[in-house]
């Protein structure tokens, strides 16, 4: 008996420091739908409505779920806990772009900040944004909010049939104005038709499996007689479409800085006055592409989030006639058209701005970030090169956060104010690449939602009987919903 006690003990010690090394050790990659060789998940992939996919899958692998496609491993995220620690608290590894040969390196889409990989540059460009776009800077642009609102409100009283078109123009109208001090033209602007064309080129561009270059880049160095290489002109004429989007409305700017058809103030104009008379080959560069940056991260997006607005207020007449009502008291206090400087006094409207966020959200699934060094997180090992989503959408409908998450109810933020408003930021990124145009994008929604409120009675269209003309709205699938 003696003689057995130290082996005994040796043996569970050493039971004990296995257990204790399996329970630490990282494990090969966290849960997920079962692969097939060689393709991995590819198959089951959804085709649309991605993110109803992946938060079933959550449910059944947990917050953290690992598909490979084609060897690219993919990290999809469901929770705004495992969100954080990974693209916030670790947003040093998680912060850059994944690799996309045709959208982003051979039309140079991925010059633009949205698609740069992590690098000093991008770190000069979104530092130089972020001074010009805080809440206290972007105060000097309350004005133009205003103007271009009303505008809107006019035409779309006009002709409410056109609604989507001049939403689409007031978007893009202000970011013009705020960036380079350009008046858009009523109809037919030059620089928005453009912009739509580089719309439609990128996202032919960004179609997930469209291009074989995308999975075998070395394709992009076969010449361009070589056969199959047709992506190689449609790659170049689209690059030079983008070229003219980024610097047409830039080069009118330079050039018409001392003309009075500028308008003042604009962000051009605000940083050129800060830096020397002549610009170096780096500081034009930056220049150029943070103002371009600022029309391709802020255009679709406030599109989508209006055009969200007007169904719900469709869907929801006792919520408009809420925010009528209180929109009434304060607008009888000063007798003016809804302004910027009400929004302390409008709490109900500000939820309803919150509500379109959440119960449509803009980017379902965010905007993909890149992993640039092996981590460990939660046991599992996740390799550099692995790209990483948050599902937003799944986010914004956990009923335990939202009760009756399909609903358009504002209230939802008066009520539990801190929590739901600090869940509500996931809306608009995480880490050092969460949105840097988000104080540009609450004050030209909220301006758009008060005046618009203001203006009209949103419904349904009515047929000849003078019946009301229900139809199911269907979302667009793609990053921007
Ligand atoms: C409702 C409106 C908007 C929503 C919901 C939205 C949402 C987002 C999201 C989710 C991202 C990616 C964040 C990430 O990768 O984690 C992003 C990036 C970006 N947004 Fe916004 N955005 C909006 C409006 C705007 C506006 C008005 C501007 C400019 C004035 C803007 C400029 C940008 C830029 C430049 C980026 C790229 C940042 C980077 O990659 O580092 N956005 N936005």
């Amino acid at each position: 008996m003696s003689g057995s006690t130290p082996a005994l003990l040796w043996l569970l010690v050493i039971a004990g420091l296995s257990i204790a090394y399996y329970a630490t050790k990282p494990r090969h990659h966290p849960p997920g739908p079962r692969p097939l060789p060689l393709i991995g998940n590819l198959l089951q992939m959804p085709k649309d409505h991605d993110w109803k996919v992946f938060g079933k899958w959550s449910k059944i692998f947990g917050d953290c779920v690992y598909v490979r496609v084609l060897g690219q491993p993919i990290v999809i995220l469901d929770s705004l806990t495992a969100a954080h620690e990974l693209l916030g608290q670790r947003s040093a590894i998680y912060s850059s772009r994944p690799r996309l040969v045709m959208a982003g390196e051979l039309t140079g889409f991925a010059q633009g900040l949205a698609l740069m990989p992590y690098s000093p540059r991008f770190q000069s460009l979104r530092r130089l944004l972020h001074r010009e776009l805080t809440a206290n800077m972007l105060q000097k642009y309350w004005r133009l909010h205003e103007d271009e609102s009303l505008i809107l409100m006019n035409k779309v009283l006009q002709d409410p049939t056109r609604l989507l078109e001049y939403i689409r123009h007031y978007a893009g109208s202000v970011i013009l104005r705020v960036t380079y001090g350009y008046q858009t033209a009523p109809e037919n602007d030059r620089f928005l038709l453009l912009s739509e064309k580089v719309m439609a080129a990128f996202s032919l561009a960004a179609r997930p499996g469209a291009w074989a270059v995308d999975m075998i880049p070395w394709l992009r160095y076969l010449p361009s007689w070589f056969p199959g290489t047709e992506f190689k002109r449609k790659a170049a004429k689209w690059a030079q479409l983008n070229m003219d989007v980024v610097e047409g409305p830039y080069i009118w700017a330079i050039e018409n800085q001392d003309s009075a058809s500028l308008i003042q103030p604009n962000f051009l104009t605000t940083v050129l006055s800060q830096s020397p008379a002549v610009l170096s080959a780096e500081e034009k560069d930056l220049l150029l592409w943070s103002s371009g940056s600022l029309f391709a991260g802020g255009a679709d997006t406030t599109v989508a989030a209006l055009s969200s607005f007007f169904l719900a207020m469709a869907l929801y007449p006792e919520v408009q006639a809420t925010a009528q009502a209180e929109l009434d008291k304060v607008i009888s206090a000063h007798g003016q058209v809804p302004q910027l400087s009400d929004r302390p006094s409008l709490p109900y409207i500000e939820c309803v701005l919150r509500e379109v966020l959440r119960w449509n959200p803009v980017t379902p699934l965010g905007v993909a970030h890149l992993l640039t060094e092996d981590d460990v997180y939660k046991g599992y090992n996740l390799a550099v090169g692995t790209i990483v989503m948050v599902n937003v959408w799944s986010i914004l409908h956990d009923p335990l956060s939202f009760p009756e998450p399909f609903e358009f109810r504002p209230e939802r933020f008066m009520i539990n104010d801190k929590k739901a408003v600090e869940t509500l930021a996931c809306a608009f990124g995480f880490g050092r690449r969460a949105c840097p145009g988000v104080h540009f994008a609450e004050s030209s929604m909220f301006i758009a939602i008060a005046t618009a409120l203001f203006q009209c009675k949103i419904s349904d269209p009515v047929d000849e009987q003078g019946e009301p003309i229900r139809r199911d709205v269907e979302y667009q699938t793609g990053t921007i919903r």
